[in-house]
């Protein structure tokens, strides 16, 4: 069991691989967290990728309010078809067919390390159907965790964590020590933003 879903009709469920997973019914979705998403090789070249990015994103603070972390939107087509590659996957896990990596927001390398968080929020939707957001970590020492209906997740390496916009609350809690670092990318059903 490597698997947890989350659904309005119960706090949280705990799903194991043998059940079944073609209902494709995203209605009711609210977040899922998977663990060993990439194979092991893609793992292994997508961390290789990042490191590329280490300088910039060290320069990339985003402090606002209730938000404290480095933030790199990154143009990385190496990146982005390591991504591609598993839709059907991110199709399985949010059960909607039809979501597809976004094409017009950027794939995002974040760093969370000592005092970063992030306040408990919706994720506010930006397109004209509610996005996925993803979150794939990368690596993970530190102490913080990502508070999500009742669970608190420590998200590990090669893990993703998938939420629905306008769904559940959530928040991620201050680090004491260590190091976070993850993609954040969109899966979407349309390219057509909420607002102009
Ligand atoms: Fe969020």
């Amino acid at each position: 069991m490597n698997h947890i879903l989350g659904f309005s009709n119960y706090a949280t469920s705990l799903v194991d691989k043998n059940r079944n997973y073609d209902q494709y019914n995203p209605d009711n979705f609210k977040f899922v967290y998977d663990k060993d998403f990439l194979d092991k090789d893609d793992f292994a070249r997508l961390s290789d990728e990042l490191l590329n990015y280490e300088e910039d994103l060290k320069n990339s603070l985003d402090s606002r309010g209730d938000i404290l972390r480095y933030n790199l939107p990154i143009k990385s087509e190496f990146v982005k078809d390591i991504i591609k590659k598993y839709e059907s996957k991110i199709r399985q896990l949010t059960k909607n067919r039809s979501v597809y990596l976004s094409k017009n927001f950027p794939i995002e390398l974040r760093k969370y390390t000592r005092g970063c968080f992030m306040s408990p929020h919706k994720d506010t939707q930006i397109y004209k159907l509610p996005q996925y957001e993803c979150v794939f970590t990368i690596s993970n020492t530190t102490d913080s965790v990502t508070k999500i209906e009742g669970l608190d997740i420590s998200t590990i390496p090669n893990s993703i964590l998938i939420v629905k916009a306008e769904g559940v609350l959530h928040e991620v809690t201050k680090v004491g020590g260590g190091e976070r670092n993850f993609l954040k990318f969109i899966f979407t059903e349309t390219d057509d933003f909420l607002r102009n």
